[in-house]
């Protein structure tokens, strides 16, 4: 096997971190990675924000809680989970990782969600390559309307948030997360 398919068939994500700073030099390596990916009539469109502080990862984490909950109470869900995390002062939807990478887009990128998406692709095998876990956070995606939060990230008006993704050393052994057989409809020969 080569080594592009053994980082692709050994990323899982993670969800127990150390708490060791991850070092800037592979943080900007891992972004290029991102950075690097197939995009919209090449606009490169996208950007990145990386949140180390640890104040700033927590008061984010419980803002995005918070919003999680206020949406599933408009929308008349009741989500267990998200109950239990509102609940909880010690939830944190970035599993205490030392890094976040937040992915924005110009609004008038051609596909914004496909390139950022792609970007963060592009970075889970990038940075699982290099020894580091990472997981996909969808429970951030309300600090897209967050004013602070796009303000503390230096996110111009006419940008939006995409996605988010923790980085970090895995703390202990990494659970993989088996998948099923590929499912092909058709093969039209
Ligand atoms: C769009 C998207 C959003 C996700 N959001 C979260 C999340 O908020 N929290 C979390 O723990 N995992 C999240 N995940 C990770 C998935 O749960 C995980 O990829 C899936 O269970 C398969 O496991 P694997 O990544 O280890 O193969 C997300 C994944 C994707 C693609």
């Amino acid at each position: 096997m080569n080594d592009t398919l053994r980082s692709i068939y050994g990323r899982s994500s993670v969800r127990k971190y150390k708490e060791d700073k991850v070092p800037e030099e592979d943080i900007r390596e891992i972004l290029k990675a991102g950075f690097h990916a197939a995009n919209g009539m090449n606009r490169q469109a996208i950007e990145f924000a990386v949140m180390e502080n640890k104040n700033s990862r927590s008061k984010y984490s419980r803002k995005a809680i918070s919003r999680l909950a206020e949406e599933a109470k408009a929308a008349g869900h009741s989500n267990p989970m998200i109950e239990r995390m509102a609940a909880d002062p010690a939830s944190d939807i970035f599993y205490g990782a030392p890094a976040v990478i937040f992915v924005f887009a110009d609004q008038n990128a051609v596909t914004p969600v496909e390139d950022g998406s792609l970007a963060v692709g592009n970075m889970m095998l990038a940075a699982h390559s290099m020894g580091y876990g990472t997981c996909f956070i969808g429970f951030a995606a309300g600090l897209g309307g967050d004013d602070e939060f796009l303000k503390e990230c230096g996110v111009p008006d006419n940008h939006r948030y995409i996605a988010s993704m923790i980085l970090g050393k895995p703390d202990g052994d990494i659970d993989k997360h088996p998948r099923s057989d590929v499912r092909v409809l058709k093969w039209i020969k």
